[in-house]
Formats: structure tokens, sequence, C-alpha cells
């Protein structure tokens, strides 16, 4: 039988639990999952690529089963997955509000290359409002983010975050 392989692509601009979710629900399904992180010039992040394929890899460790590899790419998705010899995007549909931004995605992926399938997951209840711009925005402005992100993101965003939130506080005292 031939290797499921499946790319999980992403900004991860920081991964959080809805993410994480999805990985694990991901694990049974396939043989090796590659997270792959977009490198992205045009676009400001908060954390460098660098930063956030050293917090994925933190997190996603050794398991019994599928293999999950993480790596970034640039350029089109489907030469990306070329390389990496996978034929399956994973996508993960939050609500109604995703599915027309990544129904354009699937549709243009299996026009580049029509081998190409996209499958949408659905993460745990919980998660479905959560987004990388809310965990950034919830943290400068002093939320909870308890059971949302986990804490090597947490400790990552306090040390990016903390020394502007501080400053918002001072000036607004
Ligand atoms: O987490 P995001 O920002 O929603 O992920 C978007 C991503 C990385 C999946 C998408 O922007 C992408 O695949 N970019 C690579 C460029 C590409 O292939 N574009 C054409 C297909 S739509």
């Amino acid at each position: 039988m031939s290797e499921r392989t499946a790319v999980y692509p992403g900004s991860f601009d920081p991964i959080h639990n809805g993410h994480l979710d999805l990985i694990e629900r991901c694990r049974p399904m396939y043989d090796r999952l590659v997270v792959a992180v977009l490198r992205n010039e045009a676009k400001r992040a908060l954390f460098s690529v660098d930063e956030r394929l050293e917090i994925i890899r933190e997190l996603v460790g050794e398991r019994r089963g599928c293999v999950v590899e993480v790596e970034s790419f640039s350029g089109l998705l489907v030469d990306f997955m070329d390389e990496v010899g996978a034929r399956i995007v994973v996508r993960g549909l939050r609500a109604v509000t995703d599915f027309e931004y990544e129904f354009q995605m699937a549709m243009m992926n299996r026009r580049l290359n029509p081998r190409v399938e996209t499958v949408f997951m659905a993460p745990k209840e919980e998660y479905n409002y959560l987004s990388s711009s809310l965990v950034k925005e919830v943290f400068s402005l002093g939320g909870d983010l308890t059971g949302l992100v986990p804490d090597p993101v947490l400790a990552r965003l306090r040390r990016h975050l903390e020394p502007h939130a501080s400053k918002a506080a001072r000036r607004a005292e």
C-alpha cells in the first residue's frame, strides 16, 4: 500500500489549540502529515517563520503511527506538495464564513493540479471561533487565553507582546 501523505498548510502565526486539535485528528487518517508554514514576506507576522517552526516542532513531538513533519514553503502550495509527494491538502473549517475563502483556494489548487484534493475538517466545537489574529488581539488587550493556546505559545506571546501591552497600559493611565 502506498504511503498516505497529507499537507496541512497555513500561516500559524501563532499555532493555537484549534490547529493542534486538527493535527491530532489527522494522525489516525494518514501515514505522514506535513505541517507547512507559509513564508510570506508580504504579510506582517508577529512570529518569524523559524520561530513558528520551532514552536510547532516542540508541540507535535514523536508519537507512534502518523509521522508529523514541520516544514516551511514559499511559492505555490501545489508545487510544495509535489516536492513532498502529497496529493491531499487538509484545511480546517470553523464556520460558514470560512467556506468561501476555503472553497476558492481548493478550486484554484485543483485547477493548478487536478490530482490535488482538499479535505476539510471541523475542529472541536470549543475552538470554532478561535483564530491566530484573535489570539494576538486578546493577549495584547490582557484577555485570558487559558485553554486556547499551548504554554509555549503563551510564553512567546509574553516575550513579544507584553512590553508593548504594558507601554499601552501606561499611556492609558
Ligand atoms: O493560515 P492561512 O493564512 O489561512 O493559510 C493560507 C495558505 C498558506 C494555505 C494559502 O495562502 C496558500 O496556500 N498560499 C500559498 C500560495 C498559493 O499556492 N496560492 C494559490 C492557491 S490559493
